[in-house]
């Protein structure tokens, strides 16, 4: 199908704030509608969402974009979903309210739950059954505290009356009707976050579903990533359009940078990091502080597999040096701050708000700024933050070749970030390889729509995305060995000085 009438709609529910963009057959964005939500910080440590403004917030970007197109409803050919992976919505299905905010992948709060069930086998006591060590990070922990926290909602599940799901299983549910009919799904790339899921068989783990006292009857059908889920309804949002694509949105990432085949890797520079690598149909299992996770499963095909190096706090760093310090206006601004002075001056920022994830796993770790004399101004802070991007992408970067005992040899970038110049020169310094920007830099939104538009044949596979995939910019790095192993060395000291600060 290659109507020049016909686009594709891709939903990308991040973080942040959530988007509509409409693209066309080859790939590029006609229109864009984005409204951002409200973070709410319930205490240090909590961070929740509210599945209605997010759910508001959809329906008002989607009309926003197809008004931007200037097209309509019918000149969609599919819809994709993208979204931030782990954040538990659990809702009434009768009412179709949740029962509590979305508890967000950064939260920390489940920290004694993944202790306690963890018991005297550890935090890796799941990891061969589902890929992941035992961490706040993942949904299922998420979903016992509420079951454990809120006021019935325990006796409602055990009922069947709650639903569980990410926040792509919480959208197609209501477009597809909500309480009239709507379709409770996820995919296999969101269901390899929740810790319930089996990683080889791809089905809910029933052993350890029961260890989190979670029903199975509140889970999402598990489906590929494209496949027709269901259709818009009139009493959720674009009537009789195909809801045809979901994937994680660095899943989706790693779709729309055409990283089809084993070794090709993707980082993208959002909220936290997240670098994925193909590892085909092998299921490795990482010894290096990596995830296993489903790379994406295309309709009846088998699935590919991927090894992840999962990054908390890198954009939301910028984020909190603009909100919480008040150094510059807007994000852009934190570079030509950086810009002012020559290098860190041997200051590191260590922001382990939510702990630390890859390769270190350290739930009680706190973030720590290193290294301060008077010498230093704000400067030095802001490119501080940004080289801890840089340094933390490093650090998963080994962990994957150790894993697959072969270098990568370049690295494909994506994500709002990537715009920063002066970062993107110092990430191919700090790695030693050339980094590697495309074209298209919203390869979330644009993953997800090739996901969508393949189940519906109006692209006819992977192939289109490799020809749509173009490079925009490349930087080649320029710093010397020593120079490197000097900064790394100093931001590992700066690292283990965050350490077990709960205690
Ligand atoms: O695992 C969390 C990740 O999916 C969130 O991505 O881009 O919304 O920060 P982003």
């Amino acid at each position: 199908m290659n109507d020049e009438t016909m686009y594709i709609l891709a939903i990308d529910q991040g973080t942040t704030s959530t988007r509509a963009i409409v693209f066309d057959h080859g790939g590029q964005i006609i229109s864009t509608g984005q409204q951002e939500h409200e973070q709410i910080f319930p205490k240090s440590g909590w961070v929740e969402h509210d599945p209605q403004e997010i759910w508001r917030n959809t329906r008002k970007v989607v009309g926003d974009a197809l008004v931007g197109a200037e097209i309509n409803r019918h000149q969609l050919a599919a819809v994709g979903i993208t979204n931030q992976r782990e954040t538990a919505v659990v809702w009434d299905k009768n009412t179709g309210e949740p029962v509590y905010n979305a508890i967000v992948w950064q939260d920390t709060r489940t920290a004694k739950i993944c202790d306690e069930l963890a018991g005297d086998e550890g935090a890796d006591k799941y990891k061969e059954r589902v890929g992941l060590p035992l961490a706040t990070y993942f949904s299922g922990p998420k979903v016992k505290w509420i079951l454990d926290n809120v006021e019935g909602a325990r006796e409602k599940a055990e009922a069947g009356d709650l639903m569980f799901g990410n926040t792509d299983s919480w959208l197609v549910w209501n477009m597809t009707g909500g309480v009239n009919g709507g379709v409770h799904v996820t995919d296999v790339t969101n269901a390899s976050r929740t810790m319930l899921m089996n990683i080889d068989t791809l089905d809910w783990n029933e052993d350890i579903a029961k260890d989190m006292s979670i029903p199975l009857s509140m889970l999402p059908e598990i489906k590929s990533s494209s496949e027709i889920y269901g259709y818009g309804r009139k009493q959720g949002l674009l009537i009789d359009t195909p809801i045809a694509g979901i994937l994680g949105d660095q899943h989706a990432a790693t779709f729309g940078q055409a990283c089809f085949e084993v070794g090709m890797a993707k980082n993208t520079y959002g909220t936290g990091n997240f670098m994925l690598i193909n590892t085909g149909e092998e299921l490795v299992r990482s010894e290096n502080g990596l995830l296993t996770t489903v790379c994406y499963k295309i309709g009846d095909n088998k699935p590919i597999y991927a090894l992840e190096g999962s990054i908390a706090v890198t954009g939301s760093l910028v984020q909190w040096v603009r909100d919480n310090l008040g150094l510059i206006k807007d994000a852009p601004e934190i570079e030509k701050l950086a810009e002012q002075v020559d290098d860190n001056g041997g200051c590191f920022v260590v922001p382990a708000f939510s702990g630390l994830f890859a390769p270190h796993w350290k739930a009680d770790a706190r973030g720590a700024i290193v290294g301060l004399t008077r010498f230093h101004n704000k400067g030095h802070i802001a490119r501080a933050a940004l080289e801890a991007t840089a340094f933390q992408s490093r650090e998963v970067l080994d962990a994957m070749n150790a894993d697959s005992g072969v270098d990568l040899t370049e690295l494909k970038v994506d994500g709002g970030m990537v715009k920063n110049e002066l970062l993107m020169q110092f990430q191919a310094d700090i790695l030693g390889v050339p980094v590697v920007r495309p074209k298209v830099i919203e390869t979330t939104a644009l993953g997800a729509a090739y996901a969508a538009g393949i189940a519906v044949g109006y692209w006819d596979g992977e192939q289109d995305v490799i020809d749509n995939w173009a490079e925009d910019k490349r930087w080649e790095p320029t710093m010397d060995d020593e120079t490197r192993e000097r900064y790394m060395r100093l931001w590992n000291k700066a690292v283990e000085r965050t350490f077990d600060w709960m205690d």
